[in-house]
């Protein structure tokens, strides 16, 4: 796809449905005693792929635009899915996959996961472990999917401290606790990351608790699940994607003289580290009517690129680490774009997850970066990006990843001259009126 240098953001818009808060709204639903009906469900392909699966678990789900209904099986106590004639197949979607295992894992029947290449290439020891401790029996090739899964219920409870901030691999334990015998719990140190599963949990009744303390200066998480696996169904409104927002409040607080307002977006304290580090970097963002909705928080964003991020007075490198970049890890991509406005540069560590994401991001990222005149240097968590550098229009790799794909598009519209975005057609994992709202939103 080609794209030309924009000049500046104006109007406003909605973005598609969360599609974190989606898929747990769908996987949950369908354990649920009854029909629970979710609004402004997501339209990406991932949470396609997650209503897919489920179907294929004998899920009844009628889905009219952003609609969708689930019937849940959750009648007699224990769900009552179907044996999966098929492999279920999670297409790219990690979340689909990592939170699904989890409910199968405490299921009497074998099933097997599987994804695309991609998915096909991502670490699932980080959930395996965890569910062979509970009694699971999963076997793989490599600790990479496809995952067969056998089994076993009740699952043992277990106590389980997350070696690695993830939040689908907390929700896979989580989940897989409402199948076991006693209390489930999972502890996080250090970092906080999205707890979406929890508050989802909470909103359809289940009893969920969760435990904050400060432990020498570090946050100490406890979330602890019973075994129950009775809960009704119940109807929800899912807040706009702040991920997917996240691109369009780049571009407005890049391009001078913007004007972006955004409705109805997800402001979960737990996602909304990338307005704060924008905002730190010189960004005019406000939110406007917060207010909170179906045990989530929401509101309206405003941008006002009054002079682009060149306003920052910032001189030194910003450098962001540990539980800020925990909690902004999918917004990095977009990150870097904007460091090359930033005064003094930006540095970012602790970020090896980006190797393992969609692409390996951090790959992805130096080398589009590099093609665009930017000055960049990898390290193995992370990278740092030289400040204030004209970006080159150029050929830019997606990697197939629809971050990486969304971010140089921004990258592109800041950039002097055309480029062109090599699997721009990735962006419909996530949000599929990208390209659309931005033409919508764009002055050239
Ligand atoms: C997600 C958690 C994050 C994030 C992903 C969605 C979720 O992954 O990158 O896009 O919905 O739980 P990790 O849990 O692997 O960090």
């Amino acid at each position: 796809m080609k794209i030309l240098p924009a000049r500046r953001v104006v109007g406003g818009a909605r973005v598609p449905g969360d599609k974190s808060i989606s898929h747990r709204a769908a996987v949950i639903a369908a354990l649920a005693r009854g029909t629970s009906c979710i609004e402004n469900f997501s339209t990406s392909a991932d949470c396609a792929s997650t209503l897919r699966c489920l179907a294929q678990l004998g899920v009844r789900i009628k889905r009219e635009a952003n609609t969708v209904l689930v019937e849940g099986v959750g009648a007699e106590g224990v769900p009552q899915f179907q044996t999966p004639r098929a492999a279920l197949d999670c297409g790219n979607s990690g979340t689909t996959m990592r939170l699904l295992a989890g409910v199968l894992a405490g299921q009497g029947f074998a099933s097997t996961l599987d994804g695309d290449s991609s998915l096909r290439a991502r670490p699932m020891r980080r959930i395996i472990e965890p569910l062979q401790l509970m009694g699971a029996r999963i076997s793989s090739e490599g600790d990479r999917a496809p995952l067969r899964i056998e089994g076993c219920c009740p699952l043992q409870a277990v106590s389980y401290t997350l070696p690695l901030p993830s939040a689908q691999v907390k929700s896979c334990i989580l989940l897989a606790g409402l199948f076991a015998a006693m209390r489930t719990e999972v502890i996080e140190l250090r970092f906080q990351t999205r707890d979406h599963t929890e508050r989802m949990l909470q909103w359809f009744g289940v009893n969920i608790k969760v435990e904050t303390e400060e432990q020498g200066g570090d946050t100490r998480n406890r979330i602890i699940v019973d075994g129950e696996k009775k809960f009704v169904a119940r109807d929800l409104n899912v807040p706009g994607d702040i991920s997917s927002a996240a691109f369009l409040i780049a571009a407005a607080a890049l391009l001078p003289n913007s004007n972006l307002f955004l409705q109805n977006v997800g402001i979960n304290p737990t996602r909304t580290q990338f307005l704060q580090t924008m905002r730190g970097l010189g960004a005019s963002i406000r939110i406007t009517n917060a207010r909170e909705e179906c045990n989530e928080f929401v509101g309206d964003i405003e941008v006002r690129g009054t002079s682009g991020l060149g306003g920052s007075k910032q001189a030194a490198k910003i450098v962001l680490r540990g539980n800020e970049v925990a909690s902004s890890i999918d917004e990095l991509p977009m990150l870097a774009v904007v460091g090359t406005r930033v005064e003094g540069g930006l540095e970012i560590r602790d970020a090896q997850e980006l190797r393992v994401k969609e692409s390996d991001r951090i790959r992805a990222i130096i080398e589009n970066l590099r093609r665009m005149n930017a000055e960049v240097e990898e390290y193995e968590d992370g990278f740092a990006v030289r400040g204030r550098t004209s970006l080159r229009g150029a050929h830019i790799n997606a990697h197939g990843d629809h971050r990486i794909a969304m971010a140089f598009t921004v990258a592109a519209l800041i950039a002097e001259g055309e480029s062109v975005i090599e699997g721009a057609e990735s962006v419909s994992v996530s949000f599929p009126e990208f390209y659309e709202l931005l033409e919508h939103l764009t002055e050239r």
